[in-house]
């Protein structure tokens, strides 16, 4: 089918990390995240993991050449970067497709790992500053790269700005993006030269995640912002709020430094949603059964919360419940509308405590405490612990928002493994109450109606 092409298109020219952390595998994610279509041409293949780099095999200069030409021919580039480029010689060809092909261009020039290995030998640094930065319409080197590149020490904004000047004007790309992942405080702060000298500084905050993979992250949402038609300053500026997304919801793999998660920005829609139809789904099932549950919901009403994965689920807002709670009308449970995120906290703060310690335990819903529901339930095999409000500390009382978690934390401790029920037995004014835990809406709804079959058995309600 000849015609338009249906999706945008971006191509990295980078390493591959076989740690999966950086270079083209966070690039290509980067690219599936933001919904371009991923091309690569590879430079080197390192043997890489969390705590270095162990080995590089460079990929001849020509065969690099060869893998821009074909796709720019066949399937065609809207946008590109680079990334790791090794040596002199694969920098050259690089800079000649790129003047072959007109592709917009940016660079990420890459001199040295997180882990502090280098990734171009010293003898390429001029090469590629002379021949390819004045192709580039985005140039984003880190601290370190900034200060070999302009000749300046950075120790902080001012100095950042300053080198970025120098390095604009000493070859003339259009933007360049002095990263500040490198720099202290408490934000982490980008300063861009743009247009005829401006300085835009994008902050974002520093985030205590994973950070291996970064700058590739970033540069290939830059890329694709431009494959996807944005101009270049909303490029960068997009690019820095994804770059911190894909930071904050990392997940810890390795023993050195761990990488980001470019495709937290998907995931996180996605498994909203996904969280969303799994609680609809135990809702419809919590309403066929709706006098039964309407026995076991407390004075405070119930709620059902579902958290989204543990290394996405940062906050209440990241778990999904029932906006309105589900109440007991007329002797009926009853949802009170569709699941949202963000919409318990007492409940979600239980389930975020539970996933610290066991994060596969991602749902729970409260219920009315009965006197004698801890015999019962443990008589039926559920796995019972409690915690009482009158033993928790002065400091955690005072804290917004602690009690739950302290409580949480202390019932699982108790019985050093995961609780099905939770008992708190309240104080002066507060009703007592349990959680059922589960891993998901529907296994704790299923744990819901064994408890309800076992205390009508015991004719405890009837
Ligand atoms: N801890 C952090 N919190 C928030 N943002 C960060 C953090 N570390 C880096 N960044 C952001 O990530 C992007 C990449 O910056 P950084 O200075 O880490 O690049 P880099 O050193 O080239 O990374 P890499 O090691 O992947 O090559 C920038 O937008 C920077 O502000
Ligand atoms: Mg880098």
């Amino acid at each position: 089918m000849v015609g338009k092409p249906q999706i945008p298109r971006a191509l990295t020219i980078a390493g591959v990390d076989s740690g999966g952390g950086a270079g083209i595998a966070a690039d290509l994610k980067t690219f599936a995240a933001l919904q371009v279509h991923g091309l690569v041409a590879v430079t080197s293949v390192t043997a890489q993991n969390t705590l270095g780099v162990f080995g590089i095999h460079d990929i001849p200069p020509s065969m690099v050449e060869l893998q821009i030409d074909v796709v720019a021919e066949d399937i065609g580039v809207d946008a590109a970067k680079t990334g790791m480029l090794s040596n002199p010689g694969i920098v050259r060809s690089v800079a000649r497709s790129v003047k072959k092909h007109g592709f917009p261009l940016v660079v990420d020039p890459v001199i040295f790992a997180k882990s502090g290995d280098r990734l171009l030998v010293e003898e390429a640094v001029e090469v590629m500053a002379k021949e390819l930065l004045p192709l580039a319409k985005v140039v984003t080197p880190n601290k370190f790269e900034a200060e070999r590149l302009s000749g300046i020490k950075i120790e902080g904004l001012e100095d950042a700005e300053k080198a970025g000047k120098i390095i604009r004007e000493k070859y003339g790309p259009e933007i360049v993006v002095v990263k500040g992942g490198h720099l202290s405080g408490d934000k982490s702060i980008d300063i861009v030269i743009h247009g005829s000298g401006n300085v835009t500084m994008l902050e974002g905050p520093r985030v205590d995640g994973c950070t291996h993979g970064t700058g590739c992250s970033f540069s290939a949402a830059i890329a694709a912002y431009i494959a996807k038609g944005e101009d270049l300053l909303n490029a960068v500026k997009k690019a820095k709020e994804f770059v911190t997304i894909a930071i904050e919801r990392s997940y810890k793999v390795g023993k050195g430094h761990c990488p980001v998660n470019p495709t937290a920005y998907l995931e996180l829609d996605a498994e909203r949603y996904r969280a969303e139809r799994l609680v609809e789904e135990a809702i419809a099932i919590i309403e066929k059964r709706a006098e039964d549950v309407a026995k076991l919901i407390p004075e405070v009403q119930s709620n059902l919360a579902y958290a989204l994965p543990h290394y996405l689920a940062k906050s209440p807002r990241d778990v999904i419940a029932i906006p309105g709670r589900i109440v007991n009308y007329m002797g009926r449970a009853k949802a009170s509308g569709p699941p949202r995120p963000g919409a318990s906290s007492h409940v979600a703060r239980g389930v975020l405590a539970a996933m610290e310690i066991y994060p596969e335990y991602r749902a729970a819903m409260n219920i009315r405490y009965i006197p004698g529901l801890e015999d019962i339930a443990s008589k039926a095999g559920f796995k019972i612990s409690w915690y009482d409000r009158r033993e928790e500390p002065e400091d955690v009382k005072r804290k917004e928002g602690a009690s739950i978690p302290w409580g949480v934390r202390t019932a699982i401790n108790r019985i050093g493994s995961m609780p099905d029920i939770i008992i708190d037995y309240g104080d002066f004014g507060k009703e007592p109450g349990a959680k059922i835990f589960g891993k998901d809406p529907i296994d704790v709804v299923n744990k819901l109606l064994r408890l309800i079959e076992e205390l009508k058995r015991n004719k405890t309600i009837s």
